[in-house]
């Protein structure tokens, strides 16, 4: 079989106990057939532009190649264009876009970089499957070397639809980019459909039937993969000695206590300033749950050197202090506030005994914190989901009580009917919703797009 070449800005070093189930599920196929993993090696030096060493180690039969980046680089093309311009405009937060050509300049030269280096460890028949906004142009950039190979990309966050796509600087270069892929992979239909629309509605494309999408006089096919979580590798964590030492800890603590926990990186887009404020509205409409549930919101730093990030930080400290000044009693704090790296293992056992999952982003490509937490619910006993309907995980998993993050009341009340919810009740919307968390695992995720790019031509 041929090999597989990965493409992403983080790479996933088989060497380093993998954080999530994308770096397995890649590895393990990596590891199956042999190939190559490249990415940003996550080192800034102080090389002229286009020069960074690339550092290659065999490990297996997988090659790593990290590439090291210099500053300049780094700050225009993943502090700048990836995330100033593109991933506020694809989280549809056009507000947030601080637009700048030389960093879009950037953006197009390191992606010429990444083909350039890569090109050199390429074998005619190798499959490439490129992730996520850093790396858009990357096929582009390819194609104009020669290389013939089929390339697939995937899309990790969500696609805008095309009103907000359009809004995007050079909007047009940025989407022929995309049609330089032989395979586009969402996350839900609703990102497959706002890409096809593009087509229609912006470019005026002819209305297509199936998947195969015509513009710029090239062709591609676009479809919906949504991703999963390795459900046995997440389980698994529950038995390690930090997982176990801290659900005794979290059950001596919650003798009579009810614990609502909510997991994400301190991003704009995950709703978190709206998140206290449902809170802070369920203690003032339902004042049974003082002293009785506590709301542990752990939200570690990301991305920090962009404005718009240490904006949300002064936001959330304020709003969970001011929640915590009003409602807190000497023996009780309603919010847990942790600005910090929490490990897996901590995490699965924090999700294991907690009553409610709370997972409501303004806008998430997918979001796997829902499906971890359905993954480590006892069956006898398990806790509610509480899903934003505007995560890509909302589509699949619609047996969570799916809630509106921007109706504030609506969302309060909804959280109190889960603390309230009847055993039979958790139960049945549980059993719903293990099974798509385990049949739309990451392995399924991973085969399915790499059996549709290698059925190209
Ligand atoms: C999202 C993106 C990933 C990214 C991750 C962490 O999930 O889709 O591509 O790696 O956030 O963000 P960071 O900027 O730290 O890589």
């Amino acid at each position: 079989m041929s090999r597989l070449i990965v493409v992403s800005n983080r790479m996933g070093d088989p060497r380093k106990p993998a954080k999530g189930g994308l770096a397995v599920a890649l590895n393990g196929a990596l590891n199956e057939i042999g190939g190559v993993w490249m990415g940003w090696s996550g080192t800034i030096t102080d090389t002229a532009p286009g020069e960074g060493q690339l550092h290659v180690v065999e490990e297996g039969k997988i090659t790593l190649a990290g590439l090291d980046l210099n500053q300049q680089e780094h700050d225009g093309y993943y502090l700048g264009y990836s995330n100033s311009v593109l991933w506020p405009a694809f989280h549809h937060r056009t507000d947030l876009i601080e637009s700048d050509s030389e960093a879009q300049e950037t953006y197009k030269r390191v992606n010429r970089t990444f083909a350039t280096r890569l090109y050199g460890l390429l074998q005619p028949d190798d499959v490439i499957w490129v992730h996520d906004y850093h790396l858009i142009p990357l096929a582009m950039e390819l194609r104009a070397m020669g290389v013939k190979n089929r390339i697939g990309f995937f899309l990790h966050i969500p696609m805008p639809p095309s009103q907000i796509f359009s809004a995007i600087p050079e909007a047009d270069w940025l989407m022929r980019c995309f049609y330089h892929f032989d395979v586009l992979g969402f996350q839900t239909q609703d990102d497959a459909m706002n890409f096809r629309l593009y087509a229609e509605r912006i470019l005026g494309e002819d209305p297509c039937s199936g998947d195969q999408i015509k513009a710029y006089g090239r062709t591609v096919t676009s479809r919906a993969f949504p991703i999963g979580i390795d459900v046995d590798q997440f389980r698994d964590l529950l038995n390690h000695p930090d997982a176990v030492e801290l659900s005794e800890r979290l059950e001596l603590n919650s003798l009579q206590r009810k614990w609502v926990t909510g997991v994400e990186r301190l991003d704009y887009s995950k709703g978190l300033p709206e998140r206290m404020k449902v809170f802070r509205r369920l203690l003032e409409k339902y004042p049974e749950n003082m002293r009785r549930t506590t709301l542990v919101q752990i939200a570690p730093p990301t991305r920090e050197a962009v404005d718009a990030y240490a904006d949300i930080r002064n936001e959330l400290e304020s709003l969970s202090g001011a929640v915590n000044g009003e409602f807190a009693r000497i023996d009780w704090t309603p919010i847990r506030y942790i600005h910090r790296h929490v490990s897996r293992a901590k995490l699965a056992a924090l999700f294991s005994i907690s009553k409610v999952g709370l997972v409501t982003p303004l806008r998430d490509g997918m979001n796997l914190v829902a499906k971890e937490y359905v993954a480590v619910q006892p069956d006898d006993d398990p806790g509610v989901l509480v899903l934003s309907r505007f995560a890509g995980a909302a589509e699949e998993m619609d047996a969570a009580l799916l809630v509106n993050p921007f109706d504030i009341e609506s969302t309060a009340d909804t959280l109190q009917r889960a603390l309230s919810m009847s055993l039979d009740e958790r139960k049945e919307r549980h059993e719903a919703l293990k099974r798509v968390v385990e049949d739309g695992d990451v392995v399924t995720w991973c085969n399915g797009f790499l059996d549709c790019l290698r059925a190209q031509r």
